[in-house]
């Protein structure tokens, strides 16, 4: 027998004693015979006194295990790595490509038969995806699902687009100390990730539309009782995959009409940005290139439908309420690929066919009367982005897609902070922020800094929104004219690297370009001078971060965990 305990056996160059001691020691756990012959799940414990997005992990992991019994199976739980956004220095990014090899290792050298992999907060799923693609047994995702929404004087808030919206009021001066920390106590009303399709929501959706996780548990509530039903579920299914020797792995389910059909619902839910990058990682894990030029395709030909904000009004509860993935699949079923599989056996075309409207429902819209005539993500090239960029045109102000302005530079994260908020910035409604120094490597851990302050003295003034460009990352609940992503970055010899204070940038969000509005002897001349990269730290994690991660269209992974078969296509 080669499954269960008797997997991955230590080296010590005698198999035999290899088993005898494994089971020596794991009966010090009260284990009996027959447990330890059956199939092994292993389940991944992301629980984290640091990580209140994932504050019901305990629950969903007995929930998990109780369904893996009732199958037949062995549950075995085991630590990985748990990363939360506010809890994270650098940044949570810096950190996602160390919980993926983190977690693959893990899978890798400890004896199970498939996974449960527990995961919520922002680069958590994405981290495990990428883990799984890599390895080689079946696996089932278990999102821990969102918030609760909060209220305050009769508005409904949600983090952490409301985080956002308040904090530009208070540095406006609208609200006062009082008020800011009377919200703060409510922002977060519950255990689970941010309510708003912000980047938990949208990995969570995003696996269930690659069929990743069950029917439904990308979306419902973290607190209600079908979340913990569904980890019964998860448990019986993982159950069965591990007793199937034929079971699927993830890079089986995850075919390219899998990742298609999440590139259409990305479009049409208004997803966050940072999904891109995620997929991109995802995809090199498979040894496939993200098509970029499909995802812009999509996005001028799906609309967007969910009205969640940052681009709509509502909040996760509403959606799910609403019918969730499956009904959003419903409502796209035309660029969806049906034949697409799912890890518990049915096809994705399967799931749509059972999908009983809600009557009444305006969440989700239909292509015909779409909340907002255009796709959520334009893909940007140009001179200031050669291997592209990104907007979140769904959250953008409309009359800003179309601009030309004038450059107000900051050559970091740390010089932004300083100066953007002084009297002394030489700034006006109509220019263009600029960040630089603040991709992967320039941060390093491409920060969530895209979402660049509105500088006070225009805040007073009442300008909610201006054209704002970098090397970063934002936040899947942020809202504004911010083109993200730009790749290659400043500190990897990108052309961000040239541009100076006062110059024009144009941006043209229908012709999907931005550029630097300079004669191209001049580009060409000011191109010789830039430095590549800042120097490497010396040791440990962050010299091998600064050494190896890859740009942001190539998901800013590690180059060394991408496939094999990505350098030989
Ligand atoms: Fe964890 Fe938003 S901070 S999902």
């Amino acid at each position: 027998m080669s499954n269960g305990l008797r997997r991955k056996l230590t080296s010590y160059g005698d198999q035999g004693f290899s088993l005898f001691l494994r089971k020596a020691f794991i009966k010090a756990m009260g284990y009996s015979d027959d447990a330890l012959d059956r199939p092994i799940v292993g389940i991944a414990n992301t629980y984290s006194d640091f990580n209140p997005c994932h504050g019901n992990v305990p629950q969903l992991i007995e929930a998990t295990k109780r369904g893996v019994m009732l199958t037949g199976a062995m549950p075995m739980v085991f630590p990985t790595i748990s990363i939360h956004e506010s809890f994270a220095s650098p940044t949570s990014m810096y950190l996602r490509n160390l919980m993926a090899m983190e977690t693959e290792e893990m899978i890798r050298a400890q004896p199970m038969d498939a996974v449960v992999l527990i995961g919520g907060c922002d680069k958590t799923l994405p981290a495990q995806i990428m883990a799984a693609a890599s390895s080689e047994i079946p696996a089932i995702f278990l999102p821990t699902g969102p918030m609760a929404v909060g209220h305050h004087k009769g508005e409904r808030l949600g983090a952490c687009t409301d985080c956002r919206r308040f904090w530009g009021r208070f540095r406006a001066g609208e609200i006062d100390d009082a008020e800011i920390a009377e919200v703060n106590n409510k922002l977060a009303s519950s255990i689970g990730t941010c309510t708003v399709m912000g980047t938990a929501s949208t990995m969570a959706n995003l696996t269930e539309v690659m069929g990743l996780c069950l029917p439904r548990a990308g979306s419902a509530p973290a607190v209600e009782s079908e979340r913990v039903r569904l980890a019964e579920e998860t448990g019986r299914v993982a159950a069965r995959l591990a007793m199937d020797e034929a079971a699927p792995t993830v890079r089986a389910i995850l075919t390219p009409q899998a990742i298609r059909n999440g590139l259409v619902a990305l479009q049409a839910m208004g997803g966050s940005t940072n999904a891109v990058v995620h997929l991109a990682a995802i995809n090199g894990r498979l040894g496939l290139r993200l098509d970029m030029a499909e995802l812009d395709r999509l996005g001028r030909s799906i609309p967007l439908l969910v009205d969640l904000q940052p681009s709509g009004q509502h909040y996760m509860e509403q959606f799910h309420e609403a019918g969730g993935v499956p009904a959003l699949l419903k409502a796209v079923r035309h660029e969806i690929d049906g034949s697409a599989p799912t890890v518990y056996g049915r096809t994705i075309g399967e799931i749509i066919d059972d999908v009983v409207d809600e009557p009444g429902q305006t969440i989700i819209r239909t292509v015909e009367k779409p909340l907002k005539p255009i796709g959520t993500i334009a893909v940007l090239h140009g001179n200031l982005a050669p291997r592209g960029a990104v907007i979140k045109q769904s959250a953008a102000s409309k009359e800003l897609l179309q601009h030309i302005g004038r450059a107000v530079v900051f050559d970091s994260v740390e010089d932004m902070t300083l100066r953007i908020d002084s009297d002394d910035l030489d700034v006006h409604a109509d220019d263009v922020l600029v960040l630089r120094n603040a991709g992967p490597k320039g941060a390093p851990g491409m920060p969530e800094a895209g979402y660049l302050p509105i500088p006070r003295k225009l805040a007073r003034l009442g300008v909610k929104d201006m054209v704002r460009i970098s090397d970063a990352r934002m936040s899947g609940t942020a809202f504004g004219t911010i083109i993200l992503h730009i790749a290659p970055e400043a500190a990897d010899g990108g052309p961000l690297a040239i541009v100076r204070t006062g110059d024009r940038i144009r941006l043209d969000v229908e012709g999907r370009r931005i550029d630097l509005d300079i004669d191209q002897a001049e580009f060409d001349r000011r191109m010789l001078d830039v430095v590549n990269r800042p120097p490497a730290p010396s040791r440990g994690y962050a010299k091998l971060y600064q050494e190896r991660v890859l740009q942001a269209d190539e998901g800013a992974d590690f180059d060394f965990l991408q496939s094999e078969e990505l350098d030989a296509r």
